[in-house]
């Protein structure tokens, strides 16, 4: 199956939401049985368990076997040159401070990406992509032009509201640096919406706003594997994605999702800070 093939993205997505099934549900039985800090990253928040290279692995292994022509960029540091064209972008636990202190908002997220100079701030944009959360069995899936669905049932986002009575979801990175400057957004935007969420886990938040349990979400700083398969999942289920009011794509420094009309406005009260 070539990067053309018409059939291809619904594959990819079964593919997807196989593995992030299966590797979901052996980070939850290793959680069961315990968790410890392996490792810290950017700062001493930012930390990362023996599970989560584990289930990287596991999804690099797999998805060289069934798909060896294929790329992978992974937030454990995976990585592989593509020949195919496709490239896998993977979370292997999304919300890692949830997964450590047993909290279930914790998610495996799986994307088959394609070159997109200008889509999002990779160059790349998933034309399949599937998230699972294990501790709540809930399977979020979708394919280019194929809509997006929670365990087999197809999800849309919420009606327009106006921001004054929006949800919005939204996260904090782990450096000291980014998160003064999300908490000065945080104190500024709090007043004039209905509320803040804040689940720990960016691949979830995205999924909720898919399935209409948030009205628009933002944040600064999010990475490739955090946003890859989760903003597929959004824009099949009828979502829109910005970057900056400058043009810059979406991703890191910003990206900003919700309904089509929601997001400009949500936008237009968190740009000046990115
Ligand atoms: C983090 C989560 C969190 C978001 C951070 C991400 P991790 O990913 O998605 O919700 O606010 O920006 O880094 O570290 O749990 O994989
Ligand atoms: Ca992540």
């Amino acid at each position: 199956m070539t990067a053309h093939d018409p059939s291809l993205p619904q594959h990819l997505a079964e593919l997807a939401g196989r593995l992030a099934r299966e590797v979901g549900a052996e980070i939850m039985r290793k959680r069961r049985i315990g968790v410890d800090v392996a490792a810290t990253k950017s700062s001493i928040n930012d930390v990362v368990t023996e599970a989560d290279g584990a289930a990287e692995r596991m999804l690099a292994d797999a998805l060289l076997l069934a798909r060896p022509a294929d790329g992978l960029v992974g937030e454990e540091g995976g990585a592989r040159e593509s020949t195919s064209g496709v490239t896998w972008v993977v979370d292997p636990i999304d919300g890692t401070v949830n997964y450590l202190y047993g909290l279930p908002l914790y998610a495996v997220s799986v994307a088959a990406t394609v070159p997109d100079a200008d889509a999002f701030a990779d160059g790349r944009r998933a034309i399949a992509g599937a998230i699972y959360l294990p501790e709540l069995d809930e399977l979020y899936e979708a394919w280019q032009g194929g809509g997006a669905r929670c365990n087999g049932e197809p999800i849309a986002v919420s009606e327009e509201v106006p921001l004054e009575t929006a949800l919005v979801g939204t996260g904090f990175g782990y450096t000291r640096e980014r998160r003064t400057e999300q908490a000065a957004i945080v104190a500024q935007l709090l007043p004039d919406i209905r509320d803040i969420r804040r689940t720990g886990s960016a691949a979830y938040d995205l999924c909720l706003l898919a399935s209409g349990r948030l009205n628009a979400l933002y944040e600064r700083g999010l990475q490739p594997w955090d946003y890859a398969a989760g903003a597929l999942i959004v824009t099949e289920a009828g979502g829109r994605i910005l970057g900056r009011g400058d043009g810059t794509p979406p991703g890191d420094p910003l990206l900003v999702a919700g309904t089509p009309l929601l997001v400009e406005a949500l936008r237009a009260r968190v740009d000046h800070f990115a």
